[in-house]
């Protein structure tokens, strides 16, 4: 049966652009109060604005997400300004595109703090309260296809969304007595700011290449995984897939590493211009 979202409300982390910006507005369609994180306030409100559009709440709590004391901000927001919390959508996140050799080991922690330790810490502390309080709750996180197989210069950003991934899978196990979902978002390329954050963490300056060589028909629009967060929403399951075929080609490349060795030597090769 498909669950009644309206004012239910959901705590969206790195919402102030792509996949989160579009989620928070894709869940005010479904009646759903916000809570709005990122570090960038003036973007932050903009997406309010266009989230109230739609009739709901919405609380804003500027930071970043490793910040001392920022997730129990989030969870009191979404308590005591918007009545109650619900759901959780980890999503702010960054990658990079580098070598594991040209990769500092601070840089790695540094991703590992934003993309998994802070994201564990959110739904951590989120399904405490909900069991406390007794009550039924979503969490998700915004994991990434690459977190069932990966690239060459993507292994360190791979290995945080692999992380992610088997942390929901495990706790959605563990919490379910409590009437608690959980579940990981595996959005393929998505054309968001999220490539020129990369070029530029990488040294790369604004520009990723990455979007010029992935196949038209294989990059999404944020609104498209907005859509399936939502969806899930209403009919929880374990993943969210938002590419039937980059889904297959992960069953492939865990049943067969052969395959997916194949694969990565080819790009590889490209790569370096042969
Ligand atoms: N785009 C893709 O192809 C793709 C594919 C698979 C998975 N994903 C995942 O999707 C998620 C969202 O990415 P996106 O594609 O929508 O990219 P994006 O447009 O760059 O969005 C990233 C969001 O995270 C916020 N953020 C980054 N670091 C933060 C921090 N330390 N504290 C608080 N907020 C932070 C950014 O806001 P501020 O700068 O304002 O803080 C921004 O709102 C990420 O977890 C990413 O790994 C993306």
């Amino acid at each position: 049966m498909s669950r009644n979202l309206h004012g239910k409300t959901i705590i969206i982390t790195g919402a102030s652009s792509g996949i989160g910006a579009a989620t928070a507005i894709e869940c005010a369609k479904a009646g759903m109060p916000v809570v709005l994180n990122a570090r960038r306030e003036e973007k932050l409100r903009q997406v309010a604005e266009q989230v109230e559009r739609h009739g709901v709440n919405t609380a804003i709590v500027v930071g970043d997400v490793t910040d001392e004391g920022i997730s129990e901000r989030m969870l009191d927001a979404a308590e005591h300004e918007l009545g109650g919390l619900y759901a959780v959508f980890s999503n702010a996140g960054y990658g990079s595109e580098l070598p594991v050799l040209k990769t500092e080991l601070d840089q790695v922690r540094a991703m590992f703090e934003v993309n998994f330790f802070a994201s564990l810490e959110l739904v951590h502390q989120a399904a405490r309260r909900l069991v406390e309080h007794s009550k039924p709750g979503h969490l998700m996180m915004c994991s990434s296809c690459l977190a069932k197989f990966t690239m060459p210069w993507h292994g360190v950003y791979s290995a945080t969304k692999a992380a992610q991934n088997h942390l929901c899978l495990s706790m959605r196990a563990e919490l379910a007595a409590h009437q608690i979902e959980v579940s990981s978002v595996h959005p393929v390329t998505t054309a968001t700011e999220f490539f020129e954050q990369s070029a530029r963490r990488s040294g790369k300056g604004n520009h990723s290449d990455v979007l010029d060589h992935v196949p038209k028909f294989l990059i999404q629009k944020p609104e498209r995984v907005a859509r399936a967060v939502v969806k899930c929403l209403r009919r929880p399951k374990p993943e969210v897939w938002t590419s039937a075929l980059t889904h297959t080609f992960a069953a492939m490349a865990t049943f067969s590493p052969r395959l997916l060795d194949f694969v990565m030597r080819q790009q590889m090769r490209k790569m370096n211009g042969g």
